[in-house]
Order: C-alpha cells, then structure tokens, then sequence
C-alpha cells in the first residue's frame, strides 16, 4: 500500500527573496545554510516556503539579499482598475492595526501597468477603503520615510502580486554604516562578492583598497558565522501575527552558530587619512573582536607581508571618484601588487571600469556582471597558481 502523503503543514507560507541581478545563486545558497526551502530561481528573485520562524531567520541571517515578501494575492492585472478591485478583496485588516503607517511600491514589469505611481495610488485606495468600511472611516496613513507597514506590488509580465514586505528597511542597511568614505560599496554587493570570489573564509584575506571597511567587515561576519542583521528592526515586527518570543528564539539559533575563527587575517590598505579613520571607527565600535587591521598609504608602497590567499578591492572606477589618466596606472599597479604578494589563491576584483580591468589582468568574457545601482559593474576573478602567476576566470 503506498504511503499516505504527507499533510499539507497549515504554518507554510509562501515568499520571494528579492536580490540584485548576479546574486541569485548566492542568495539561494544562503537560504539553504539557514535551512530554508527553496522553489525556484527567478530574475532578481528566488522563491521560497517557510513559516514564520523561516521567515525571521531569513531577514536575520542572509547576507546578499534586499528583502523578503510575503505575498498575500496573486492577480492577472490587465488594468489599474483590476489593481484597485484586487486590493480592495484582501483582507488586510487581518495583517496590520487600522493606525500603522504605509509606504507602497511597485517592483518589476508589466506590459499594462506602467503608470508606476497611479498603480500605487490604486492599491492604496483599495486598502484604505477595506479599512474605512471595517472601522467606521478610520484608515492607515500613508508615510514615505519610516513607515510601519511596507507593501510591495511586484510586477511580472501580465501577474501583480500584493505582498508584505517582511524586512522593511532593505537588508543591506545593517546599521554600521553611520558614516562611509568616497563610493562605499552596498553591504549585500559586498557579501556576494566575497562569497563569488573563491575566498574560503579561512585564508587571510586583503583588501588594497578598503575604502570605510565593507568588504572587510562583511568578511569577518562570514568567517565568524555572524548573522549579519541580529540588532536591527523588521517590518514583520508591525504585523499583526508577530511572535516577539519566536523572533528572540531565532536570533538565539542565529547566535548559536557564531564561532571565534583564530588565526584568521584580515588586512586593508587605505591612503585616504580620513576614510580610514571612519573604518577604524566602526571597527571598533560594531566589530571589536574582528582582527581586521588598517595599514595607512598607498598600497603600491605597503608591503602585507607574506601568506595572503585571498584579495578582493573595489577600487575607484574612474568615473566618478578619479580620473581616466590616474585609474589606468593604478589599475596596473594593482596587477603588479597581487602578482607580487598574493600566493596561491584567488583576486576578485570589483568595477565599473571595463577598459582598465585589462591593465591588472581581468578579461571581461570571464567576468560576472553584477549592477552597482545603476552602474554596469563586473566582478573579475583571478586565480594563481604556483606555476600560473596570474589567470584571469
Ligand atoms: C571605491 S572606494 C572603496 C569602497 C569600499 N569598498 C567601501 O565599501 O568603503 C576606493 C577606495 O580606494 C582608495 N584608494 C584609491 N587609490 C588608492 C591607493 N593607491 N592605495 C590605497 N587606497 C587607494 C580610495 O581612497 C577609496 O577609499
């Protein structure tokens, strides 16, 4: 006789983890070390199922994602009137109080629905109307800045989907950043370099060119297993099925798989006197047990010393924080600096500079695109060898 199928679990509920185009691979990896189930790999997006703890764990723990929807109804929206229709069916009475504070946006594409600001308009009218029939004329407000309650329309081809926005704030704003150097680099770019460069988290890594610390810092929570969102506050936590006990729980689990990796070397050079003070300030401030070490210059006139497996920079492109008769030999100068002290391992390096990434040995066919904003970056990987100096791949 076969055996029964198992019974559907009432608790699951489906989600979509939004990320940068070039991360979804790195996204749907961390979401099975945080032991959630995966459905499919869609374009800036990887479609999940879980329950509320996964849903928690989720915004706490991954490291390359923008934010987790909860989606709430699906539609084919030929229309905006079919925007307004839809969202006036759903009960979100149900999911947030009457007086929480909303903030709307539409993500991804649609044929139909171009207008991106009178579909938001639509959808808003559709909620503040359930509201205003259930309790007797009282209805959310609307507020752009810090709002409660975050409601996404995500756009794909002719489907609308109403979703809740679980995380709120995006997940790259961490809460260390409270002061940044020229160009800082987004703390999920910087987590999804580090994890496509090849860096094992172990070897001694090196950034020539550090900048206010990103990459660093994203480095040491890695290598560290630190969740890199324990201290900060979600939108789940203004829905009205919010399980404050179940939300410390899964920051406890998180906390639990923290480890003190010794030996571990973490060195960035950085010749702005002032953008490394600002990392040194957050060094201390949010990562006083990282071993991560400033060395103050030029990194053409710094020598590491030996034993490095692993570079990974962002240095200036050139288009807006150098210029174009600088960024060639700099971008040279760094091909010579990671032949000369990185052994075996790997480089990766990040930019928008395609014409300079030949002058330190990066070939664009093997590089990976990945947009930074609305710049057209590309990460080049490098490996050497003992025999190979350096290859580009
Ligand atoms: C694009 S920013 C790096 C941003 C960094 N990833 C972050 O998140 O803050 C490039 C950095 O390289 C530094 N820089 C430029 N030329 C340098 C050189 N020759 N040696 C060391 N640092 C340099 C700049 O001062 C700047 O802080």
């Amino acid at each position: 006789m076969p055996a029964p199928a198992p019974a559907p679990d009432p608790e699951r509920l489906p989600g979509f983890v939004l990320c940068r185009g070039g991360l979804e691979e790195v996204v749907e990896e961390e979401l099975r070390e945080l032991e959630i189930e995966v459905i499919g790999r869609h374009k800036r997006a990887v479609e999940i199922t879980t329950n509320l703890a996964g849903f928690y764990r989720a915004n706490m723990g991954l490291r390359s994602a923008l934010n987790v929807l909860r989606p709430i109804r699906s539609f084919n929206a030929r229309n905006y009137d079919l925007l307004y229709y839809q969202s006036r069916k759903t009960n979100w009475h149900k999911l947030f109080p009457v007086d929480a504070r909303l903030r709307i946006d539409v993500k991804g594409h649609s044929p139909k629905i171009t207008h991106t600001r009178y579909a938001i308009h639509r959808v808003k009218d559709g909620i503040t109307d359930t509201f205003r029939k259930l309790c007797g004329g009282v209805r959310p407000s609307i507020e752009k800045r810090d709002p409660d309650v975050h409601i996404v329309v995500y756009l794909e081809k002719h489907r609308a989907t109403l979703a809740l926005d679980m995380s709120g704030t995006p997940l790259f704003k961490r809460g260390y950043r409270i002061e940044h150097g020229e160009a800082p680099m987004k703390e999920d770019l910087a987590a999804g370099i580090l994890s496509l460069s090849g860096w094992d988290r172990r070897s001694p890594l090196l950034d020539p060119m550090c900048g206010s610390g990103t990459l660093l810092f994203e480095a040491w929570m890695m290598a560290a297993g630190i969740a890199p969102n324990l201290h900060r506050g979600f939108g789940f936590e203004s829905l009205l099925d919010y399980d404050e006990a179940l939300h410390l729980a899964e920051k406890r689990k998180l906390e639990a798989r923290e480890t003190h990796p010794e030996d571990l070397r973490l060195l960035g050079i950085e010749i702005d006197q002032e953008t490394g003070s600002t990392m040194e300030r957050i060094r201390d401030r949010y990562f006083p047990k990282s071993p991560i070490q400033l060395r103050r210059g030029k990194f053409q006139n710094v020598n590491p010393g030996p034993g490095f497996g692993a570079l990974v920079c962002n240095p200036p492109y050139g288009l807006r924080s150098g210029t174009e008769a600088e960024i060639m030999p700099l971008y040279s100068d760094l091909g010579t600096f990671l032949r000369t002290y990185l052994k075996e391992g790997s480089a990766a390096v990040y930019t928008a500079n395609h014409d300079a990434a030949g002058s330190f040995g990066g070939r664009q066919s093997s590089s990976i695109p990945l947009l930074n904003g609305s710049l057209e970056g590309r990460l080049y990987r490098l490996k050497k060898t003992q025999d190979d100096p350096v290859r580009s791949g």
